[in-house]
């Protein structure tokens, strides 16, 4: 009797494992080691409607291997100075190179990875004296060229080695990896051969393998990969969508920031008075994540309309009320774009508000 207990309990064990019960979960961020990711060159073959679009959002491309990157094929040369020091961002075939000068010395390392698919800007991993430094200089969009990374000083550098970039930790470049790419980051620790620029298929549903094994010998793939579908709204936002974008689990430090916690809308969202448990203002309410970001302010109207109907059939359903200034493009007047000055981009605020006028921004 107890052997045949043990044997259920494990049998229903391994296949309950991407259920969602919060210690069985797939977390995006915390891959354990030894897993082994299939690509979605797999997945393809059954979901091409995900792998096509979602190939080709800003997610999907969130980091781009120096060889095909956009950004630095479009712009082969670019310079920035500061103090003595000039840089350099050169293109010759599929590689990129940084330099940094002071006239008299100089450092010049080939690019290893790009982050960011640039729609605001993109910041170039190097490796040096065996350290990963992050670039001190960045592209950005909007300049069409370079300008100091956010969140560097904008002071004279003191040194030739200070000039090149900031010298990451293994932790901080592992964090780097966990957020914009698969698999780069396995039981802690970076993993280049298990990885794939950009975030992928199975950075959100965990390794596919037992999955796709499953279907081609007729039995159910369900419950064999994590579907993020069966999360509660509040669970899906501000721990699933957030372990990238950043919520209420870090609150206090998100609030020290300032305007610079506009780029975090799960913290923002947090605030608004339309934020609830409610699946209708989760993430995934207005965003497929699998779909380039959708930037007509028209195609958002019904999302909010789910909640703010008129004011009598609020009234009989308990719902929020509508507008007495606007009836289309909600999100133009309540989502405003909010410019963040080092990172030469407006972001959209998510914290929904009635936006009253010369307010301070509200933390
Ligand atoms: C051979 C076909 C096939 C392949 C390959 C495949 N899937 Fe699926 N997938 C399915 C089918 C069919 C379902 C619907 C569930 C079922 O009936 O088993 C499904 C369901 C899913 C679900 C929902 C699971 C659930 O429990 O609700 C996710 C998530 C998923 N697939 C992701 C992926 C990813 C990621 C890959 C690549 C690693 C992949 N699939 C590869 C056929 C496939
Ligand atoms: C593994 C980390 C990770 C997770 C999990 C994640 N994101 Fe992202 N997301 C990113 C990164 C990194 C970017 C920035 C990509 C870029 O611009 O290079 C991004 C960008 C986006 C964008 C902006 C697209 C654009 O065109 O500007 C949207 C929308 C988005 N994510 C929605 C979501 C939603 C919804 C979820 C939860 C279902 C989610 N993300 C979960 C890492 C993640
Ligand atoms: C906690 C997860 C996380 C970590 C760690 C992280 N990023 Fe990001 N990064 C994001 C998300 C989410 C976005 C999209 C929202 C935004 O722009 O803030 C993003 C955006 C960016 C962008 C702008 C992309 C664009 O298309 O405009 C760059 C560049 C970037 N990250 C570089 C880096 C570098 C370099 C590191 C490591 C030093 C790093 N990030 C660490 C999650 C992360
Ligand atoms: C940024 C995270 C993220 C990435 C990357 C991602 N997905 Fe998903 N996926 C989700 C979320 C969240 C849901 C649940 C959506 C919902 O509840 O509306 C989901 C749902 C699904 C489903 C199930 C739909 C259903 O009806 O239950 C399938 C199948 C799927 N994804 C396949 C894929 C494939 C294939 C890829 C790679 C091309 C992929 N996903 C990439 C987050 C992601
Ligand atoms: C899940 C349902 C839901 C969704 C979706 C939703 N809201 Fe709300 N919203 C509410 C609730 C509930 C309130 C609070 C009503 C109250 O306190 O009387 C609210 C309040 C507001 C307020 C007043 C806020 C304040 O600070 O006084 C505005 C403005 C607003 N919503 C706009 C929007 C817009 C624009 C959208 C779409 C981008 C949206 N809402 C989506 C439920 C929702
Ligand atoms: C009520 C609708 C709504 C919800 C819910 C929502 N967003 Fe957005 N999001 C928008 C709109 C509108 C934009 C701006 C689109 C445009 O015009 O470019 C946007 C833009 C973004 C961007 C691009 C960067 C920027 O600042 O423009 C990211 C990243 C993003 N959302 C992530 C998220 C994440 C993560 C969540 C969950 C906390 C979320 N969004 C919830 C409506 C929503
Ligand atoms: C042109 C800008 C604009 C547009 C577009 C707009 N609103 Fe408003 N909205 C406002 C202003 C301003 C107020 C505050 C009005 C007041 O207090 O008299 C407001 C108030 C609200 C309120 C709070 C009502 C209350 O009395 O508490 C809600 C909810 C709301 N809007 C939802 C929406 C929705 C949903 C849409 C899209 C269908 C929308 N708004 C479109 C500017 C706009």
């Amino acid at each position: 009797m107890v052997v045949v207990l043990c044997l259920l309990i494990f049998g229903v064990g391994s296949k309950v494992f991407y259920q969602t019960s919060p210690g069985q979960r797939w977390h995006p961020r915390r891959s354990p080691a030894n897993v082994e990711f299939k690509g979605d060159q797999v997945c393809v073959e059954c979901h091409k409607k995900q792998v096509v679009t979602q190939s080709q959002s800003a997610m999907g491309m969130a980091m781009e291997p120096v060889a095909n990157s956009k950004v630095l094929a479009a712009n082969p040369v670019m310079t920035f100075s500061s103090g003595p020091y000039t840089y350099e961002i050169k293109r010759k075939d599929k590689q990129s190179t940084y330099t940094v000068t002071d006239g008299k010395e100089t450092i010049s390392l080939p690019i290893l990875y790009a982050f960011g698919q640039g729609k605001a800007g993109q910041t170039y991993v190097l490796q040096y004296e065996g350290a990963y430094y992050e670039s001190l200089v960045s592209f950005y969009n909007e300049l069409r060229g370079l300008d100091f990374t956010i969140g560097a000083p904008r002071t004279v550098p003191e040194s030739l080695k200070k000039a090149l970039g900031r010298r990451l930790s293994e932790n901080e470049t592992g964090n780097c990896f966990a957020c914009h790419s698969t698999g780069g980051v396995t039981g802690g620790k970076i993993n280049l051969g298990t990885m794939t620029p950009g975030v992928r298929c199975e950075a959100c549903h965990g390794p596919g393998g037992a999955h796709v094994m499953a279907i081609k010998t007729g039995e159910s793939g369900r419950n064999l990969i994590f579907n993020p579908s069966r999360l509660g709204g509040d669970e899906l936002t501000q721990e699933f969508c957030a372990s990238c974008h950043r919520g209420s689990d870090e609150f206090s430090l998100l609030r020290s920031m300032e305007i610079n916690n506009v780029r975090f809308q799960p913290y923002r969202i947090f605030h608004s008075k339309c934020y609830s448990d409610d699946r209708r203002i989760a993430c995934t309410a207005c965003h497929d994540p699998h779909e380039p970001l959708r930037q007509n302010a028209a195609h958002y109207d019904s999302k909010c309309l789910t909640c703010h109907v008129s004011k009598g059939q609020a009234a009989a359903q308990g719902l929020a009320v509508g507008c007495r200034v606007g009836t289309k493009d909600c999100t133009s007047c309540h989502m405003p774009k909010i410019e963040v000055p080092a990172a030469h981009f407006k972001f959209t605020d998510h914290y929904i508000r009635v936006v009253k006028s010369n307010e301070k921004f509200p933390n």
